[in-house]
């Protein structure tokens, strides 16, 4: 079949509501096909997908064995609400309990849901049902979600610009909410100051102002993934120190860095010793190959809930063919060993990154684990180009920022890979990414940073 894509850019521009980009900046790109670790678009470029869409589509696009399980479900399975088990939801909450968790032992129970976001959300009401107490800690620059309760989480909260002046920033009327009390990101890993690090004392300052006994929970990604920064070494042990001490739950959000991204299951695995008390997960479960996101819970709190009469559920709870994704994705990647193969290609993306740091002024900081390594750009005083940096509200001319120069720059070359702040490039490939994949990238990379360092640094 041929697609009028004219007509489709029509009805997409009279018809769908877009974000992010105003209508009077919009550029039309569309998508054709996907394929692996490609995808085609209508005007039939072919381009490699380096940031596997959102850092989500972690088995690149359209993997056959993620697939083969779905179509074995759908010949059996359309919707079971929750009230009906299902084959697929158990075997993805035993694979997600035993063999993801299994060896440290700390997880009883997970729920299957739709989207990160109810992932999150979940972490927030089962937080505050099993502490009995209402205040979260939420992490300057983190992001967690958009929609109403996720986005009051601080970091990127789904602000808008409006129409008349794209300099100004409108927040949601009721931001930021009660009950959701901002503690300071953590330092970059090179931060070299001596003695405790000042985001833990400062933390430490604000909680023991809101009292221990008031809090709840603490939210918190292992690399924050909307910002793209990987903490300081002492930065999550020393967290999960103060919640213990002032006796409230860590939930650790590994939407974006779970499942592998970072080189182990969870993020949280990099810290020896650590452990969450629930964890928000997502994206990476079925490699995003059908909208998915999932609670996991401690054993205490797994048997707080399950013990109890909970009025909760979605309509989408334990979804029969979400299920099939994740235990098609689960079981391909225990049986291939898909961790060892993210960090050998996570090693080499580092050391061509480290050869790419050497040579451009503009690359001022690589960080990252597993294949997910952030870029941050600066001027020829080592400064941010854009000096709010991972504060930006996103206002002003977006086309003039770096991570948009870089990611039109890469558009040339076939290559898809930008950012979301202006300063920072993500490169978060599918785990089947090649080396000569990698290499197609960073050599478009490579070029791309050219502008950057004649139009930042030099100039
Ligand atoms: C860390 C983190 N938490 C939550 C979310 C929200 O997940 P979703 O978009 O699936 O609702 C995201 C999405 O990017 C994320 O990166």
């Amino acid at each position: 079949m041929t697609r009028d894509w004219q007509e489709l850019e029509k009805w997409d521009r009279a018809y769908y509501l877009h974000g992010v980009q105003a209508a009077s900046e919009h550029q039309y790109t569309a998508v054709d096909s996907m394929d692996g670790n490609w995808f085609t678009l209508a005007d039939g470029t072919r381009m490699l997908d380096f940031m596997s869409q959102l850092i989500s589509d972690s088995m690149g696009h359209r993997h056959p064995a993620i697939h083969a399980e779905l179509s074995r479900a759908m010949e059996r399975y359309g919707h079971a609400y929750f009230g009906l088990a299902n084959e697929y939801r158990a075997r993805a909450a035993k694979l997600i309990i035993e063999n993801l968790l299994g060896e440290s032992a700390w997880a009883g129970r997970a729920r299957i849901f739709s989207s990160g976001t109810d992932a999150v959300e979940s972490c927030i009401t089962m937080a505050r049902l099993y502490t009995g107490k209402s205040v979260i800690l939420t992490q300057a620059h983190s992001f967690h979600g958009m929609v109403m309760g996720s986005t009051m989480m601080r970091g990127y909260r789904a602000n808008i610009s409006p129409a008349s002046s794209f300099d100004k920033v409108q927040d949601i009327p009721g931001f930021p909410a009660p009950g959701y009390i901002p503690i300071p990101a953590p330092e970059f890993e090179d931060w070299d100051g001596s003695g405790r690090l000042p985001s833990l004392e400062a933390t430490e300052q604000i909680v023991n102002a809101i009292g221990g006994e008031n809090i709840a929970a603490v939210i918190t990604e292992p690399m924050l993934g909307g910002a793209g920064t990987f903490p300081h070494r002492d930065y999550t042990a020393g967290l999960r120190d103060i919640s213990k001490r002032h006796g409230f739950l860590w939930i650790d959000d590994e939407v974006i860095c779970g499942v592998g991204r970072l080189g182990e299951w969870f993020g949280y695995m990099h810290w020896p010793g650590v452990e969450p008390d629930l964890i928000a997960a997502g994206k990476g479960l079925n490699g995003s190959a059908l909208p998915v996101g999932a609670v996991i819970a401690s054993k205490e709190i797994s048997e707080h809930f399950e013990t109890a009469r909970w009025w909760s559920g979605s309509t989408w709870d334990g979804h029969p063919l979400i299920c099939a994704t994740i235990v098609g994705n689960l079981e391909y990647m225990l049986a291939n060993d898909i961790l060892q193969q993210v960090r050998q290609r996570g090693a080499y993306l580092k050391e061509r990154l480290d050869s790419i740091q050497a040579k451009h002024p503009s690359v001022g900081r690589v960080s990252g684990r597993g294949l997910f390594y952030t870029v941050d750009l600066v001027n020829g005083e080592g400064a941010p180009i854009v000096p709010e940096d991972r504060n930006s509200a996103f206002t002003g001319d977006l086309a003039n920022m770096p991570n948009n120069i870089i990611a039109g720059e890469n558009a040339k070359r076939g290559v898809f890979l930008g950012g979301f702040t202006p300063n920072t490039i993500k490169l978060g490939p599918p785990f089947t990414i090649t080396q000569d994949e990698i290499d197609l990238a960073l050599d478009s990379f490579d070029q791309a940073l050219d502008v950057i360092d004649e139009k930042f640094v030099k100039s």
